[in-house]
């Protein structure tokens, strides 16, 4: 059966995926998916025959989006898992940037083989594939599933009879390999490859340079929620580091700062001409408010509906699970026609001058 892998993606969308696309319409055949994250919702898609684009900022989830959306066929083999955890661990970009800040210095090394070894794995499905299933590792073993915990915090998480004491958990998931976690995961990861026979494809950018350049009949637009827990630089940009062997930096235009986040929105719809239709994931918890980006987007068409369902986020290490109202603005781009045949006369024009 095709099922979607344990990705844990914080702010996903598995538990609601469905309910989204089932508001998709009949005639629907490609979706773009502009911060694809984890890529619950496009996985779905894809398994309802969209051709789906998927785009994310971070790499990881470029990765992601590669091993699971864009990869029809291509599975890791024995000779591949041989490859990845052969050798012995070294000194590397792992081991001397983060030993003791996310991880301890053995485990590092041993981060640092495994990234050496999975570029010589022979396709960049492959490759993809081997980056989920460490970031999968990678997560177990870290406390909150987060790389924004400072390291003290870390040992004592990791430390099993003061996790038992306090919380009653031991959590020797932590304390578990990498290699340990990847091989537990592996069979689930491959088993979720299949073939939509379409022709399916992952972006790695900025989601403000790529609408001119992306066309599909509907965009799905989850962007990080303003106000509610949504730093994903600071939650997952350690694997980016992981992956490049640099530290990368924390991205512009990542919907945190409260002061900027309507101007953000509007300039997001008033690129939104190549879609027409136009689906917008939120909650009652974010800013700018429902009402507020209601009035936002009938600048822009006068067909905005709005449905909603409840939802649970649960965010480990919060003291309260987050209750919410999740909304779902569906939009239909008015003036799509309009816009498309004025190109298209614009483009006659060009050639017969
Ligand atoms: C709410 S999450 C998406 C979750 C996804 N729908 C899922 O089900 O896993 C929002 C995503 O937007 C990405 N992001 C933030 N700013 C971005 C930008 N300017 N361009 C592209 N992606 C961005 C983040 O990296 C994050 O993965």
């Amino acid at each position: 059966m095709i099922k979607y892998p344990k990705v844990n993606y914080i702010g996903n969308k598995e538990k609601i995926a469905k309910w989204i696309c089932d508001q998709f319409p009949k005639n629907a055949e490609t979706l773009f998916d502009a911060f694809s994250g984890g890529c619950s919702l496009s996985y779905e898609a894809k398994f309802r025959g969209l051709e789906v684009y998927t785009n994310d900022i971070l790499e990881i989830n470029y990765h992601i989006a590669n091993a699971l959306i864009e990869n029809n066929e291509t599975i890791l083999k024995q000779e591949d898992i041989d490859l990845i955890f052969s050798g012995k661990p070294f000194e590397g970009f792992m081991f001397n940037n983060y030993s003791e800040v996310y991880f301890f210095p053995e485990e590092c090394k041993e981060l640092d083989l495994y990234r050496a070894n999975i570029e010589k794995l022979d396709s960049e499905e492959k490759k993809s594939l081997a980056f989920a299933l460490i970031r999968r590792a990678m997560i177990r073993k870290m406390p909150y599933s987060r790389f924004n915990i400072n390291w003290e915090k870390i040992v004592q998480l990791r430390d099993e009879e003061y996790s038992y004491e306090k919380y009653k958990r031991r959590r020797a998931y932590h304390n578990q390999s990498f290699k340990f976690h990847f091989l537990k995961n592996l069979d689930e990861y491959n088993n979720a490859v299949f073939n939509n026979n379409k022709n399916n494809k992952a972006y790695n950018d900025d989601i403000f340079n790529l609408l001119e350049e992306i066309e599909a009949d509907i965009i799905y637009l989850d962007p990080p929620y303003t106000g509610t827990m949504n730093n994903y630089f600071g939650f997952y940009g350690l694997i980016d580091d992981f992956i490049t062997s640099n530290k990368t930096k924390p991205f512009e235009n990542n919907f945190i700062n409260k002061k900027i986040a309507v101007e953000l929105f509007d300039n997001l719809f008033s690129k939104l001409s190549n879609f027409k239709f136009w689906y917008l994931s939120y909650n009652n918890t974010s800013y700018p408010s429902k009402d507020e980006l209601l009035s936002l987007l009938n600048k822009y068409s006068s067909n905005v509906q709005v449905i909603e369902r409840k939802h649970i986020y649960k965010i480990t290490g919060k003291e309260k699970k987050e209750k919410n109202k999740e909304f779902l603005f569906i939009i239909e781009n008015t003036n799509y026609g309009n816009i498309r045949s004025d190109r298209a006369r614009q483009d006659v024009c060009e050639t017969t001058n």
